[in-house]
């Protein structure tokens, strides 16, 4: 069961009040059982491969790594407590809500971090001619303007990702950028390339030159795996 410094944890300030407020299930009284806990939970998966990949120090991969998990363990606390309150019929309560907000975060974190590492560690450079290629030159005229939009979409300031999405509907390719985790990804479309450009994914080995860190992110792309994205 959930502890309440695990909630604390987890919900950081926010969780404070929501702790104040009485929110968290009652201990004991209709909690979830071990087996309705696990439905599904989500598992870390392993990408200790990527360690040796050029221009990624091992140190940062592995505070990364952790980080990833992080987000996996919390993305199952939060559906695990949501279900709790379901059940204690507190589904209409403002911290319900506030953890239904913070639900879209911990697994948009946790999701993207899983697409990003499985984008690493490529050894082919891009196929201008290839079928990803063809769409880019398509959707940006050229698919040398497409990176110079990547590049420049991960050189803003703030937190985020960046992320190449095909739009299903009409096959177009466009670059967003996500704030933080959860903010403007495109409803239906599908993510082919990821960047994480938080500060933990470069300034351990590139300090503040984020424009070193997307260089070396360039060199490392698993071109096949974002192809095999495409639909
Ligand atoms: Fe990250």
């Amino acid at each position: 069961m959930l502890k309440r410094r695990e909630f604390l944890a987890l919900t950081g300030a926010g969780g404070a009040a929501v702790l104040a407020a009485g929110a968290l299930p009652a201990l004991g009284r209709g909690r979830l059982s071990d087996k309705e806990e696990n439905i599904m939970a989500y598992t870390a998966k392993d990408y200790s491969e990527l360690i040796g990949t050029a221009g990624f120090s091992e140190t940062l991969l592995k505070n990364h790594f952790t980080l990833y998990q992080g987000y996996g363990t919390n993305t199952n606390k939060v559906l695990d407590i949501l279900a709790q309150m379901l059940k204690d019929g507190k589904a209409a309560t403002p911290e319900y809500a506030e953890l239904k907000r913070r639900l879209g975060w911990e697994f948009n974190g946790m999701r993207l971090h899983e697409l990003y590492f499985e984008n690493l560690g490529g050894k082919a450079p891009l196929d201008p001619n290839g079928k990803l290629g063809k769409k880019m030159a398509e959707s940006f005229n050229g698919v040398e303007l497409w990176e110079k939009d990547f590049r420049a979409t991960g050189a803003m300031r703030g937190i985020g990702w960046v992320v190449l999405y095909e739009d299903p509907a009409n096959g177009r390719l466009i670059n967003f950028w996500i704030n933080e985790h959860d903010v403007s990804h495109p409803a239906g479309c599908r993510p082919l390339l990821v960047m994480d450009v938080f500060e933990h994914a470069y300034m351990l080995d590139y300090g503040l030159k984020r424009a070193d860190y997307i260089e070396a992110f360039f060199r490392a792309v698993d071109w096949t795996a974002v192809e095999a994205r495409l639909k």
